[in-house]
């Protein structure tokens, strides 16, 4: 993201340790080669799958075929063009218990950085099981795969969330990470921030002057923040969440960073530790909506078994590998203040769950009203009519699905009186430009390959966001916490609601729909 970085990758090598899993299917490899569509990556570039099953190079470059062409934005054009990139990947049968192994795997590395004619410049992607990340980066550092810090190699290593379970989990793994390495060797994921959307928050902040002076506490009213998923708990992931839950799996990872995207101050320059930096300050002036009492700032809910659209799906409680009497939240709400000049007294709502009625993330900036109201309209829902004022202005960042910002003012409604109706105005990524947004995978692994960590997390960042979920978890994972329960395809708990009630606030509903209702559309007007 920083400036001057270079434009592709070239004289690197890839190992994916834990090549066999989903991950390296449908994310990783098919990003690899968007990439290399797009001519990010150079040909020099080989990519080393490293799993236990046994392969060939032939049999894994087949696979990664199979799974390009499944879930890949690129797809092959013809058999030449899939040679061109398959001849770069190699497959290379490693227990990760066994030292041995990493030697054989350590020859193999060189004997291809001596084909390729590259120097040791690698980046480890962990694609592993995340209590595997420390025991698998000590054993590639005890065999010389990953050389002292002072070495002159370069050595990257890619980490998936999650980073720890709590703040003394994830202090925990980075004390023991930065033994073996150096801060700026380590990335950590999110791979929130790889999206488009989320990158164009600070684009459309300090690339534009008309909108960030408004972006304060003398015009904002208060921002919501919504991370919703129709979807239950895909197959195999039961046990994953049923130890995270809806807190640790989104809300401390990729809620807080779009809130701290939005609520940063400017960076003087554009540049991975300046905004990184900015980032960490937010974090740490984040503080409970509610000095005294955890149920007035947070509310945890967790979905029933019920029909959506006519089918009926599963309660929680009735997914695959999840206990029959679990009480782990499957959606969290807070209200999050940040103590600082700008943003004093400035709610902001985050809410996060699974079967929610669509899959949607956005951000809503909605601004105080007018100070007086000099006009009005008449409204009418059937026979009863009431006179509305304006509304307030409401700025939307969504960043998924159907990426936009929207913008909704008021205006006058054509006609012989001054009536007052509120309209939208849209800017629509895929009307606006040609081009197919990239996958978030895509942007962050050519940002490891050309060493910018703009878009990771660092650890004092991921330290201050787990310190202010900390005491959250605790109550959350006390086996005596009963969770409200939820009907699926709604908005979450009721709890939800009054969260927002008590300060005379109102979630959005968010999603095309929602757009309608806050322009006033759908409804009569006299
Ligand atoms: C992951 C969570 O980090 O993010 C998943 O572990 C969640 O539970 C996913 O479904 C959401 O990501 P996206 O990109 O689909 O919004």
């Amino acid at each position: 993201m920083s400036n001057g970085q270079p434009y592709y990758a070239s004289d690197s090598t890839i190992i994916i340790m834990g090549a066999s899993g989903d991950l390296t299917a449908r994310k990783l490899v098919p990003a690899l080669f968007a990439l290399w569509k797009e001519g990010f990556l150079a040909d020099n570039v080989p990519i080393v799958g490293v799993a236990r099953r046994e392969k060939t190079d032939e049999s894994f470059r087949q696979e990664m075929y199979e799974n390009i062409v499944e879930h890949g934005r690129f797809k092959p054009d013809n058999e030449e063009d899939w040679n061109k990139f398959a001849k770069r990947l190699f497959y290379r049968e490693v227990d990760l218990n066994r030292e041995d192994d990493y030697l054989l795997l350590k020859k193999s590395l060189e004997d291809l950085e001596f084909d390729f004619n590259i120097p040791t410049n690698r980046v480890y992607y962990m694609a592993i099981a995340p209590s595997l990340f420390l025991p698998v980066v000590e054993a590639l550092h005890n065999t010389g795969l990953i050389p002292g810090r002072d070495s002159d190699d370069t050595i990257r290593v890619v980490i998936e969330k999650p980073f720890g379970h709590d703040l003394e989990s994830a202090q925990h793994i980075s004390r023991e990470l930065s033994r073996m390495l150096l801060e700026e060797q380590i990335y950590r994921i999110d791979h929130y921030l790889g999206k488009e959307t989320v990158q164009n928050i600070l684009l459309f902040r300090f690339g534009n002057s008309i909108f960030e002076p408004l972006l304060n506490r003398n015009h904002v009213d208060h921002v919501q923040i919504t991370v919703a998923e129709s979807q239950g708990i895909e197959g195999g992931r039961g046990a994953y969440y049923d130890k995270s839950g809806a807190l640790r799996d989104v809300l401390q990872n990729h809620a807080l960073q779009l809130l701290c995207l939005l609520g940063m101050e400017p960076p003087s320059l554009f540049r991975a530790e300046a905004i990184r930096d900015e980032k960490l300050k937010v974090l740490q002036a984040m503080a409970p909506g509610d000095p005294y009492d955890l149920s007035k700032w947070t509310v945890a809910g967790q979905f029933t078994g019920g029909e959506v659209k006519g089918t009926r799906v599963p309660g929680y409680r009735e997914e695959d590998r999840v206990p029959k009497d679990s009480t782990r939240e499957t959606f969290v709400a807070m209200k999050i203040m940040i103590d600082n000049w700008r943003w004093a007294g400035v709610p902001f709502y985050v809410r996060t769950g699974k079967r929610l009625p669509e899959r949607v993330t956005e951000i809503a900036i909605q601004f105080t009203l007018p100070p007086l109201h000099l006009f009005g309209t008449v409204e009418c829902e059937g026979d009863i009519c009431d006179l509305v004022g304006a509304r307030p202005n409401t700025l939307v960042f969504r960043i998924q699905p159907k990426e936009a910002i929207s913008l909704v003012f008021s205006t006058k409604r054509p006609g012989m009186q001054y009536q007052i109706q509120p309209v939208r105005m849209d800017f629509a990524y895929d009307e606006a430009f040609d081009r197919g947004l990239p996958e978030a995978y895509e942007r962050l692994l050519l940002d490891v390959l050309r060493g910018d960590s703009t878009l990771f997390t660092r650890s004092d960042e991921l330290e201050a966001a787990w310190r202010f979920v900390d005491p959250v978890l605790k109550r959350l994972d006390d086996p005596n916490f009963e969770p409200e329960f939820y009907k699926p395809g709604t908005w979450g708990p009721e709890g939800s609601n009054l969260l927002l009630a008590r300060q005379g606030h109102r979630w959005r509903v968010p999603g095309s729909e929602h757009n309608r209702a806050a322009a006033g559309e759908g409804k009569s007007i006299k």
